[in-house]
């Protein structure tokens, strides 16, 4: 039986395994896929397990993306420029790291059906999953990224890989056409960004990379001003997608029982 697992920390949130577990069994494919919370410490001896054939494949998530690096023989090119990966696989000896997170936020993107060519991107946070999104946003063609952070410096320091992007100070409101929720204020239901959008008008996307909970104050905000809102769902479920094919070379299905059965 083949193994598969996702490190984190904290870990217990994760849905992976949910997902993974059940397109195994849709796909007779004979495998497990756990959960493991790590010890950055740690992160050497797990890898190395898929060296061991002791597992056949890695997920990584918060906040362990970029410390798995060093670990690693190959990088993809994406997961190079954006120093994160979420994907770790064997390929002719050599444990190579991939990140499918800016696949996933950009299928998430085709499902919302804006048009982002020439759109101006507004993105809330510096954290680990930001390079993904400016990655896809770049290839998607937009316009303007404008990057606004409590902690200026950070969003300073994604202009070594990305150096077309804007910095704005936190609590700034430039003009945009989406907004992005890459913070991690939401995961409370109390959190409010505190942001003023009296200005702002209808054919908006508000997006939240958040999903649980499924409608964050931030998207709440989004929907009363008649604007597009979409949460980090799809994203979640399509990083996994990309995974998945990476590992199985087998397409799985994305459809309503599946969102039905993660959110049950
Ligand atoms: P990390 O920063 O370690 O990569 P993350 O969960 O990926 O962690 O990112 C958390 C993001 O949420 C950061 O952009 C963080 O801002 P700082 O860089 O200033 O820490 C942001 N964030 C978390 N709590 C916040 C708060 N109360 N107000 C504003 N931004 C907040």
């Amino acid at each position: 039986m083949k193994k598969y697992l996702v490190i984190g920390n904290p870990i217990e949130h994760s849905l992976s395994p949910k997902l993974h577990n059940y397109w195994f069994k849709k796909n007779n494919i004979n495998a497990n896929y756990d959960k493991k919370k790590i010890k950055k410490s740690e992160i050497q001896e797990v890898v190395s397990k898929i060296k061991d054939n002791k597992l056949d494949g890695l997920n990584v998530t918060v906040p362990f993306k970029s410390d798995v690096i060093p670990f690693l023989d190959e990088l993809s090119e994406e997961s190079r420029i954006t120093q994160s990966v979420n994907t770790i696989y064997m390929h002719d000896k050599k444990l190579i790291g991939h990140n499918t997170d800016i696949k996933g936020f950009e299928l998430s993107l085709m499902e919302t059906q804006f048009e982002l060519k020439n759109k101006s991107i507004l993105i809330l946070g510096a954290g680990g999953v930001v390079p993904s999104i400016i990655y896809a946003l770049e290839k998607l063609g937009v316009s303007k990224i404008i990057i606004s952070n409590r902690t200026k410096q950070k969003a300073e320091n994604l202009k070594k890989n990305f150096s077309n992007i804007n910095v704005v100070d936190w609590g700034d409101q430039p003009e945009f056409d989406m907004i992005i929720n890459a913070t991690s204020l939401g995961l409370s239901n109390e959190d409010n960004l505190g942001l003023n959008f009296n200005n702002i008008h209808k054919e908006k996307l508000f997006y939240d990379v958040i999903y649980n909970p499924k409608e964050t104050n931030f998207l709440r905000t989004g929907k009363n001003l008649g604007c597009k809102v979409s949460n980090g769902r799809m994203m979640f479920i399509y990083q996994a997608f990309e995974a998945f094919k990476l590992w199985h070379k087998v397409q799985p299905e994305i459809n309503e029982d599946l969102i039905n059965f993660l959110d049950a």
